[in-house]
């Protein structure tokens, strides 16, 4: 196995170790994969300026170089697919047949930015009259800094990275301290594949706050990107106003998932195992709220626990896993809290909750939620289906839009015109109709509402880095 395992965050092309260490645990059996250094303020400090020097080169580099070297990258993530999928799976603890998907929709935002890199175009507009020429072209923002979450280690980071760096930007990364070890492997495939020296750092820290203070008062980083929780989101956005920092935020979801009775159930019952578990349940754009239409409710309801119940809970390592662990144990307790909640509140159970020990949650289907419980209102991030039943589509569509956020959100129909109607009337950034697994690094993946500001992937995503320049000049 190719030696992809390290433990110092990577500043200016150069491994940077500190005194003060913490340990990145497994979650498949809460034993520590090794101890990491802990970044202090010189070492953010150090970053930030080596990302600033990496820039004043990089925006002097033309577009096809840059394609050039993301596809080198691309290549070598490629080539290193099994290790770092087996990283993946040990840090984060999905199952490896899950790790080895995310490799490759990680490298796919590479590769597909590696294209987009070459198409910044610009605009020649029409002048108001005969003395004048107006064009406007797109020039790199400056240094980035990104904050990225533990449920997609490589994805996440690829998906702010590749485009960052095809636009011309450099890049100050801090991944979730929960999962550093693939992003370090990342910075060392990008330095091996070509990155200029600085134009890639990451900074691991148990001290997110400290280092989120630093990156987002530097006057040197120009645009902050960050995928988290709604409730960090608000707090960087608060932070990154006083320098007027561009944003880009994917935040929190609470995805409905609507079944109406026209719908090919055994379609929408995998559609929504593929939307829920998912990850265990630990995707913010998992279906959290199943509306099933009144009269297919016990039909959904049967098939549903037929498959349910076969899902295999394990280490992530396991071939016949389908469900790794959670990713900590405070996650395992929230989810239990919220079963509890629901239970006591009125909702039926279906499949046993039994203990498996450790950050192992067996599967569950709640039938019978309703807008009392708490589950109804936050992220399970586990993998728990919660059922409510419904009457009419006006009446869904309001509940489905009756909650601040507008990430995801997926319905299952076979009438034409209630297709147009529904994907219309839902407040939502991203939509899958029939299809319960949406996410493509071609297409854009985005927010509204209290979800977030800005898309990635797609062509949006190469703007999300770039400045317009309009140039006016007198003939
Ligand atoms: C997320 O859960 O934050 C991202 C999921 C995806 O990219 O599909």
């Amino acid at each position: 196995m190719d030696n992809l395992l390290f433990n110092d965050s990577f500043i200016n092309g150069e491994f940077y170790s500190t005194e003060k260490h913490f340990s990145v645990d497994d979650p498949a059996t809460q034993q520590s994969i090794m101890m990491v250094s802990d970044i202090d303020d010189d070492g953010v400090h150090k970053a930030i300026n080596a990302a600033h020097g990496a820039f004043i080169k990089l925006k002097a580099t033309n577009a096809t170089t840059r394609s050039n070297v993301l596809m080198r990258w691309f290549e070598l993530v490629m080539q290193h697919k099994q290790t770092l999928a087996e990283l993946m799976t040990k840090e984060q603890g999905k199952p490896l047949k899950e790790a080895l998907g995310e490799v490759e929709y990680g490298a796919g935002f590479i590769k597909w930015f590696a294209e987009q890199a070459k198409r910044s175009y610009g605009d020649v507009i029409p002048a108001t009259d005969d003395n004048h020429r107006l064009t406007s072209f797109k020039q790199p923002i400056g240094v980035v800094a990104g904050i990225t979450p533990w449920n997609f280690p490589i994805a996440m980071v690829t998906r702010k990275v590749a485009p960052a760096y095809a636009a011309g930007c450099s890049f100050v990364l801090k991944p979730s301290e929960h999962t550093p070890l693939c992003a370090l492997a990342l910075a060392y495939l990008a330095d091996q594949a070509g990155f200029e020296k600085g134009a890639f750092n990451v900074l691991l820290s148990e001290n997110a706050k400290m280092v989120g203070e630093l990156l987002t008062e530097s006057e040197l980083v120009r645009k902050f990107t960050f995928t988290g929780s709604t409730g960090v989101g608000k707090q960087l956005l608060a932070q990154c106003a006083p320098t007027i920092k561009r944003t880009s935020m994917e935040l929190g979801g609470n995805a409905p998932f609507i079944i109406f009775d026209n719908a090919d159930l055994d379609e929408a019952v995998t559609g929504l195992m593929g939307a829920k578990f998912r990850n265990g349940g630990q995707t913010c754009v998992a279906a959290n709220r199943i509306f099933v239409q009144r009269s297919v409710l016990d039909q959904v309801v049967d098939k549903l626990a037929k498959k349910v119940t076969a899902l295999k809970v394990g280490n992530g390592l396991d071939d016949a896993t389908d469900i790794g662990p959670l990713i900590y144990p405070k996650a395992k307790q929230k989810v239990q809290e919220l079963v509890a909640d629901a239970k006591a509140k009125g909702a039926v159970q279906i499949g046993d909750n039994v203990e498996l020990g450790g950050n192992y949650q067996a599967p569950l289907i709640l039938n019978g939620v309703t807008a009392e419980m708490d589950i109804y209102h936050q992220e399970v991030f586990g993998p728990v289906v919660s059922i409510i039943v419904f009457d009419e589509e006006p009446e869904v569509l309001a509940l489905a839009n009756d909650v601040p956020y507008g990430l995801a959100a997926y319905f299952y129909s076979q009438d034409l015109k209630q297709i147009y109607r529904v994907s219309e009337a839902l407040e939502y950034g991203m939509v899958g109709i029939n299809e319960g697994l949406i996410s493509n690094p071609v297409a854009p993946f985005g927010g509204v509402k209290q979800s977030g500001l800005g898309r990635e992937g797609g062509h949006q995503g190469l703007d999300e880095y770039l400045e317009e320049k309009y140039v006016c000049m007198k003939i």
